[in-house]
């Protein structure tokens, strides 16, 4: 297969942790015989710095006509004073919001070699396999706001056309998995929740009678997520509520630097990118966890190349490097055993060479 890919590494480890997914696609390509073709382009601080502008015009035109994108992450301490107009997570935003990537698919499933870097008991996260579908491109992250002198404010607002599409794609994914969908909101106090509630009650009953639907408030839902982690399968929720649920259910893996992502609209294509940020306290320093950006060329080679057995191989090849040990400081407190990035890499394609029995490869 024939694929263009952009890759857009951004700021502080978002190059380190691009350019290892970026050796493991190329391995991939290889391998199974694809022709991968790979160009970079600026997003976020480092497009601030080149152009002025976080999301440069040639950028857009460039990941408008790609068959899926590759980001790191965006931002930092240079980009962040308060008074700074442009910014570089405006640009990530704005990327998301162009093309139409409404559904973010973050998926948090323990490995038992890495039970030990999180900060849960390891009985209770046995068989935690669950999936948050955030909606990514609506919500306070995109309401007008304003500022005055005495004042600021971010309009939250939500559309029945936003809630039903990715609401329908959760539903789907859980029609697909166990059957099990909670969604998550705070009707209890937010007229968007009640929107939420209702469009999403309505949509599973109506479309998806199969499936079995929760609501849970979000605050309970915050505590519920690492008390019974094993009890959820497909999580629907909100923008912000999303955001900030996935970064502790990163707890649930272990660390930020494992957890991949894939924000997907209607057509095909989107952009896989790991969870985390830029990290500027590790930035240039070689010992990012490069996994989940790995696994998000994973989710790349499923959901907008639909390889589903080089997917796997690449998730196979992870599995065993972290069975075999290999794990970051992030993984491990063992000092003296921690690797860095590219001993990561490095180990991943030593995997990627040994012979991979997944049930859907096609070579
Ligand atoms: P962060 O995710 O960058 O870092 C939080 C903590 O996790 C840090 O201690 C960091 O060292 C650690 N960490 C994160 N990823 C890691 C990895 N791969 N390996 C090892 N350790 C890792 O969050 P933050 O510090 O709150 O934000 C820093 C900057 O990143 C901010 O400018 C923020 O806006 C931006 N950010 C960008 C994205 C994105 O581009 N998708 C996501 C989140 C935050
Ligand atoms: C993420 C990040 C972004 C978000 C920021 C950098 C805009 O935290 O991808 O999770 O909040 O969506
Ligand atoms: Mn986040």
């Amino acid at each position: 297969m024939h694929a263009n890919i952009v890759v857009l590494p951004g700021d502080g480890i978002g190059p380190e942790v691009t350019a290892a997914a970026v050796d493991v696609l190329r391995a991939v390509a290889s391998r199974y015989g694809h022709d991968f073709h790979f160009r970079e382009h600026l997003i976020g601080g480092a497009a601030i710095d080149a152009t002025g502008s976080a999301l440069p015009a040639e950028t857009l035109a460039a990941a408008r006509s790609a068959d899926a994108i590759l980001l790191g992450a965006v931002g930092g301490p240079k980009w962040s004073d308060p008074s700074t107009r442009v910014r570089p997570e405006q640009g990530l935003l704005a990327i998301r919001k162009a093309l139409g990537l409404f559904a973010n698919l973050r998926p948090v499933k323990p490995h038992a070699a890495t039970l030990g870097a999180s900060p849960i008991k390891p009985h209770l996260l046995q068989g935690v396999d669950l999936i948050v579908v955030r909606e990514l491109t609506g919500g306070i992250y995109f309401g007008d706001k304003t500022r005055g002198d005495g004042d600021a404010s971010d309009l939250c607002r939500y559309s029945v056309a936003e809630i039903e599409r990715v609401v329908r794609h959760a539903a789907a994914l859980a029609r697909a998995r166990s059957g099990r969908l909670t969604s998550v909101d705070k009707a209890n106090v937010l007229e968007t929740s009640r929107l939420w509630r209702d469009v999403t009650t309505r949509i599973v009953g109506e479309e998806f009678p199969d499936v079995q639907l929760e609501h849970q408030l979000v605050d309970s839902m915050a505590m519920h997520l690492l008390a019974r982690p094993r009890s959820f399968d497909v999580i629907v929720t909100e923008n912000m509520f999303g955001d900030i649920l996935t970064d502790e259910a990163a707890m649930l893996a272990g660390s930020l630097g494992l957890l991949p992502s894939a924000s997907l609209g209607e057509g095909r294509g989107g952009i896989f990118e790991p969870i985390h940020g830029s990290a500027p306290d590790i930035a240039g320093k070689g010992i990012a966890n490069p996994y989940a950006a790995i696994l998000s060329a994973a989710m790349l080679l499923r959901h907008a190349l639909e390889l589903e057995g080089e997917a796997q191989c690449v998730e196979l090849a992870v599995s065993q490097a972290l069975d075999a040990g290999v794990l970051t400081a992030d993984l491990t407190s063992d000092r003296a055993r921690a690797v860095g990035t590219r001993a990561v890499t490095e180990a991943v394609l030593e995997q990627l060479e040994l012979p991979c029995h997944v049930m859907e490869l096609r070579d």
